[in-house]
């Protein structure tokens, strides 16, 4: 006889990683049908900027969204790039094994770290419409591939098939995805509108966008600067567990724990090693790879009682205050625009982060759409924008650290009506380790630090903008005033004249100087 359990674990199975996210794919960013498309260019752009920053070139890149004739929700996207191209037998693993790429292992500021987002993105049109991905890249080295590619959900790994090789001149990556059950839209949650935001917060990058319709739109790049490649940084010791403790400790190259601590982790001299080794009792020439948990254990609560530097921020990318100006102003064409740029720092004890704001009013400023679109209308309103990274955050918003942030602050102190204000809101989160609420990525968690942090940013750019606000009535009254003067003042100077029987005044140096109107804006 066979015992129930025999019985039951008989359907006991492993899952693949791509199996799980075939099923799961709404925690990748795949769900609804505007989003889900979204998702795609997201995860194409992101790779395309991530990569061509790396390779030290001004991102240039194209983004087609084509749709099938004669159905509404089948479409072809492309995103082309000018980045690095990728190596021939990199290409199954890139794009069709999920949780694999150069980003995961590195503690570095970049809009991409699981490696599950192109993947993800074959996946999900693989999913919908049954067919590949297909490539086309060149390292530049004179050869160009040109492969489709499909996953292997079972086994996690990449197939490619129709290989093919051509001569030519040309360095970069084209990526088509085929994808069903998705809706293109200019709205707010629309790819139209996620690369306007890639464009404000990248005044580097330089966006060639074609819609289904076929309406060409170029976001010009605002500067030719590229930025400083992205430097990895080693972990502060305030940040780690013993978890991470052990895994470094097992890939070290170093062969005593004391030099360890000081060549993996960060603010870690040799001398604070020997300190902390003895305060944890553990032999300083002892074999990393060694290490039990406990000493782990112990090492990491040492840290925490001796004195160290706080966490470096030198690997942190910020866009810069006057980036950030540059981009709203090309995008948003403001009458005010005004951005700041916080000084770095940490949260969880160890982990920094900084955070940007920027505020811009007028012009195209608080309308996420464009008017000529059928689909919504360009609204005045308060619009927020957010951003990871400089990656824009789209979905999720109730959730997130920034609105928070922003709903808890009381906007009419600063001369702004919420609901009618023509006002957008940038916020900009930059850290090695953002604090994102689920795999999706679009939502920044609560972290008091983070939070706080937010909070002071917006409240100083909203300052500005109510120095702005206040100028400007002050202006208008004045021009008002002067309105008045001039309709009666040559009236009373006339009567007034006639009365004394004199001739009559000329009037117009007094009117300029009761109204003050030629020197308003220098005054305030
Ligand atoms: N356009 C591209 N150019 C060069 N390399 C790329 C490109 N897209 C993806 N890659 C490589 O493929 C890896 C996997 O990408 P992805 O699945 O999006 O994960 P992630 O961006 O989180 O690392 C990246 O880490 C990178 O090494
Ligand atoms: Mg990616």
């Amino acid at each position: 006889m066979k015992t129930m359990a025999e019985e039951l674990f008989k359907e006991f199975r492993e899952h693949s990683v791509s199996e799980f996210f075939r099923k799961n794919a709404a925690m990748l960013g795949y769900t609804g049908k505007i989003r889900s498309l979204t998702t795609i260019i997201h995860e194409g752009v992101t790779n395309a900027i991530d990569a061509a920053e790396e390779t030290g070139v001004l991102p240039k890149i194209v983004v087609i969204i084509k749709r099938f004739d004669e159905e509404p929700e089948h479409f072809r996207v492309i995103i082309e790039d000018n980045a690095s191209g990728i190596p021939e037998e990199f290409i199954p693993n890139v794009f069709g094994k999920m949780l694999a790429g150069t980003k995961l292992h590195r503690y570095m500021q970049s809009r991409g770290q699981q490696g599950i987002g192109v993947s993800g993105s074959v996946m999900f049109g693989q999913i919908t419409s049954g067919k590949p991905a297909t490539v086309i890249t060149s390292t530049g080295n004179g050869d160009i591939i040109r492969a489709d590619v499909m996953i292997d959900v079972d086994r996690n790994e990449g197939k490619i098939t129709n290989v093919e090789k051509h001569k030519g001149k040309w360095r970069g990556t084209r990526v088509e995805v085929e994808v069903k059950d998705v809706t293109y839209m200019r709205s707010r949650y629309g790819p139209f509108n996620y690369l306007r935001m890639t464009a404000i917060a990248n005044p580097h990058v330089h966006i060639t966008f074609v819609e289904p319709d076929g309406t060409l739109t170029i976001l010009e790049s605002a500067t030719d600067k590229v930025p400083e490649r992205p430097k990895p940084m080693p972990l502060h010791p305030w940040g780690i567990m013993s978890d991470d403790l052990l895994i470094l400790a097992k890939h070290t190259k170093s062969r005593n724990v004391v030099s360890f601590l000081s060549a993996e982790l960060s603010r870690v001299s040799k001398r604070k090693a020997e300190e902390v080794c003895k305060l944890a009792s553990v032999p300083p020439k002892k074999k990393p790879s060694e290490l039990t948990w406990e000493e782990a254990e112990r090492i990491v609560s040492a840290f925490k009682q001796v004195k160290l530097y706080a966490p470096p921020t030198s690997g942190l990318r910020p866009i810069g205050a006057a980036d950030i100006e540059s981009g709203m102003r090309q995008i948003l064409n403001p009458e005010f625009v005004y951005a700041i740029n916080r000084p770095p720092k940490v949260y969880r004890g160890g982990l920094p982060f900084i955070v940007e704001a920027g505020i811009a009013y007028g012009g195209s400023a608080g309308k996420t759409t464009d008017r000529k679109n059928e689909n919504e209308e360009g609204e005045a309103g308060m619009e927020l924008i957010r951003f990871a990274n400089r990656a824009p955050l789209i979905f999720d918003q109730g959730g997130c650290a920034i609105t928070t942030a922003m709903r808890n602050i009381d906007w009419r102190r600063y001369g702004v009506d919420p609901a009618a204000a023509q006002l957008t809101l940038f916020v900009n989160v930059a850290s090695a380790y953002v604090p994102y609420t689920s795999a999706g990525k679009q939502s920044i968690a609560d972290e008091p630090e983070v939070l706080d942090e937010i909070r002071t940013a917006i409240m100083e750019v909203a300052r500005e903008l109510r120095k702005f606000l206040y100028r400007k009535i002050k202006i208008k009254e004045r021009q008002e005033r002067a309105g008045v003067f001039e309709q009666h003042l040559p009236i009373i100077a006339k009567k007034a004249a006639s009365l004394a029987n004199v001739k009559e005044p000329d009037i117009k140096p007094l009117l300029k100087k009761v109204s003050g109107v030629d020197n308003a804006e220098e005054e305030s």
